[in-house]
C-alpha cells in the first residue's frame, strides 16, 4: 500500500453556529469536531495530517497539537476562496510527496476510521475515490453525476440544473486522491461558477475514472448549525453508551448516559440514567454510578457507590466508598476504602482515610483524616484565614461531634474526642476531650410568661 496523509479543511467560521467560537471548536463527547477529524484520518492509516485553518487558528491548533503532537501540521489559509483553493494551500505542505492523500472537512464528526479506511482502499485502485450517499432530501449538497454508472462529475447545488437537482445521490466531502493528479488537478481549477470560488469538487470530474464508496448519511453529515451540532451529540453519545454496554458495562439508557470519548468504563460497572462522565474518568468493575452523577476526571474504584446527584470533580473514590446523595467533591478529594461521605457534604483537598465517615452536611476542607474517623454532622473544616488555606489532621479514630468548628492548623491527636458544638481552635491531644460551650441555663416557667407578655 502507498503512503497515505490526510488533509483536514477546518478554516472555515461557521456562521450558522451563530457563536464567537470557530465552528470546528465546538465539542462534541468530549471532543472538538476538528478532534474527531484528525482522529479517525490517523486511525484510519494516514501517517500525519495537515490541517487547513483560518478562523480561531491558534486555538484550533493549540487543541490539535495538545491531542495529536507532531502528527498535525498546519497551514493557513488566509481567504476562504473555496474547498479547491484551501486544498492547494495544504498542498504546499506536502512538495514533493508522492502516495495518496485523504480529503476530509473538519465538521463531520461522526466519520468511522472504518469508512475512511474503506475509502483509502478504493483509493488504491483510482486515483480519485470518493464516499457517496443517498439522501432524501439532498438540499444543499453537491450532487453526484453519473455515466453509465461511473461517477463522472459533482455539481454544486447553486450550479444545478432542474434534472440535476433532482439527484437525490450527494457529496458528504470525503475523497482519496493519488497526490500527483490532485496537484495537477488543483493548478487547472478556474472559479468560473454560481459562487466564484474554486470547487475541490472539479477535481472529481477531472479524474476520468473514478472509484465510489457508498456511504451512509447518518456517519457522513457534517455540522453547519446548533440543531444539528446536538443531533450529532445524540448520536454520539448512543454510540458509546452502545460500545460500553456491548462490553458489559450495565447501562439502563442509552439516550441518557453522557460518557465522554476518553473516559473508561470497566465491565460490569453501572450507569444509571443522566449519569455525565467528562474528561477523563475511570470507573472499575462493581461500581454503580447513580441517577444524575456529574463527575469529571474522577476515578471510581471497584464497589464504590455513588449515589444520585454526586458532582465530583478530580478525585478519587476508593474501594467500596460510598458517597451522596448530593454530595459534592472538588479537586484532590481522595476517599479510602470503606470509606463514605453522606447527603450535602462537600470535600476539598482532603484525603478520608479507610472507613471513616463524614456523614451529613459537613465541610471538610484541606483535611488529612486518618481511618475509622467520625465526622458528624454540620462539622466545619475552618480553613481560610481570609489570607491562607490552613490544614486540619484528624488521626485515627477521632470522634467529631456534631456543629463543632476546627479552625485550622490543627491536629486532633489518635483517638481524640470533639464535644458536639465545640469551636476548636488549638490541638487536641490522643485520648482528649475537647469542649467548649458555654453552660447550659434552664429558666423554669419562662416560655408561658413570655407569651402572656
Ligand atoms: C462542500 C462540497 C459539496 C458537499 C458539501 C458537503 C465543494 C465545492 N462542495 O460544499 O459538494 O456536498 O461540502 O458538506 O467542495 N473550507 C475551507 N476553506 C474554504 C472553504 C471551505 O477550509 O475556502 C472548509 C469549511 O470550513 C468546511 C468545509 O471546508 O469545513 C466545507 O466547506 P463549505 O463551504 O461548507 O462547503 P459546501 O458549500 O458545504
Ligand atoms: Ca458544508
Amino acid at each position: 500500500m502507498s503512503e497515505v496523509v490526510a488533509i483536514v479543511l477546518a478554516a472555515g467560521q461557521g456562521t450558522r453556529m451563530k457563536s464567537t467560537k470557530a465552528k470546528v471548536l465546538h465539542r462534541i463527547a468530549g471532543r472538538s469536531l476538528v478532534e474527531w477529524s484528525v482522529g479517525a484520518a490517523l486511525e484510519a492509516g494516514a501517517s500525519e495530517c495537515v490541517v487547513v485553518v483560518g478562523h480561531a487558528r491558534e486555538e484550533v491548533q493549540a487543541v490539535l497539537e495538545a491531542r495529536f503532537g507532531g502528527r498535525v501540521r498546519f497551514v493557513v489559509q488566509e481567504e476562504q476562496r473555496g474547498t479547491g483553493h484551501a486544498v492547494a494551500c495544504a498542498m504546499t505542505a506536502l512538495e514533493g510527496r508522492t502516495g495518496n492523500v485523504l480529503v476530509t472537512y473538519g465538521d463531520c464528526p461522526l466519520v468511522r476510521s472504518e469508512t475512511l479506511a474503506k475509502l483509502i482502499a478504493a483509493g488504491e485502485k483510482q486515483r480519485c475515490a470518493l464516499i457517496t450517499a443517498h439522501l432524501d432530501d439532498p438540499t444543499g449538497y453537491g450532487r453526484i453525476v453519473r455515466d453509465r454508472h461511473r461517477v463522472s462529475k459533482i455539481v454544486e447545488q447553486a450550479d444545478c440544473d432542474e434534472s440535476q437537482a433532482a439527484i437525490s445521490e450527494v457529496n458528504p466531502g470525503l475523497y482519496c486522491f493519488d497526490v500527483g493528479f490532485l496537484r495537477d488537478a488543483l493548478g487547472a481549477l478556474r472559479s468560473d461558477n454560481a459562487q466564484g470560488e474554486l470547487y475541490l469538487t472539479d477535481v472529481v470530474g477531472a479524474a476520468g475514472s473514478v472509484a465510489d464508496v457508498i456511504g451512509d448519511m447518518a456517519e457522513l453529515r457534517g455540522i453547519n448549525d446548533r440543531v444539528q451540532l446536538a443531533e450529532c451529540s445524540r448520536d454520539m453519545r448512543v454510540r458509546i453508551a452502545s460500545r460500553l454496554a456491548r462490553e458489559g458495562v450495565g447501562i439502563t439508557d442509552l439516550e441518557a448516559t453522557f460518557v465522554d470519548a476518553d473516559c473508561v468504563v470497566e465491565p460490569d460497572a453501572v450507569l444509571e440514567p443522566g449519569v455525565h462522565l467528562r474528561g477523563n474518568c475511570h470507573v472499575a468493575s462493581g461500581a454503580r454510578i447513580d441517577v444524575g452523577c456529574v463527575l469529571e476526571d474522577v476515578r471510581v474504584a471497584a464497589g464504590a457507590y455513588l449515589q444520585p446527584y454526586t458532582v465530583a470533580r478530580e478525585s478519587v473514590v476508593g474501594e467500596r466508598a460510598q458517597v451522596g446523595p448530593f454530595a459534592h467533591l472538588r479537586p484532590q478529594t481522595e476517599l479510602g476504602e470503606d470509606s463514605k461521605v453522606g447527603n450535602f457534604c462537600e470535600t476539598k483537598k482532603t484525603r478520608v482515610g479507610k472507613g471513616s465517615k463524614v456523614n451529613h452536611l459537613a465541610y471538610v476542607g484541606d483535611g488529612i483524616i486518618g481511618e475509622d474517623v467520625n465526622v458528624g454532622a454540620g462539622v466545619i473544616f475552618c480553613n481560610y484565614d481570609g489570607k491562607r488555606k490552613h490544614t486540619t489532621v484528624l488521626e485515627d479514630g477521632v470522634f467529631v461531634g456534631s456543629d463543632s468548628q476546627l479552625i485550622a492548623p490543627l491536629t486532633i491527636g489518635k483517638g481524640a474526642y470533639v464535644a458536639s458544638g465545640t469551636t476548636v481552635t488549638r490541638d487536641v491531644p490522643a485520648d482528649a476531650l475537647a469542649l467548649s460551650r458555654t453552660k447550659q441555663q434552664n429558666k423554669e416557667g419562662y416560655a408561658s410568661r413570655l407569651k402572656g407578655r
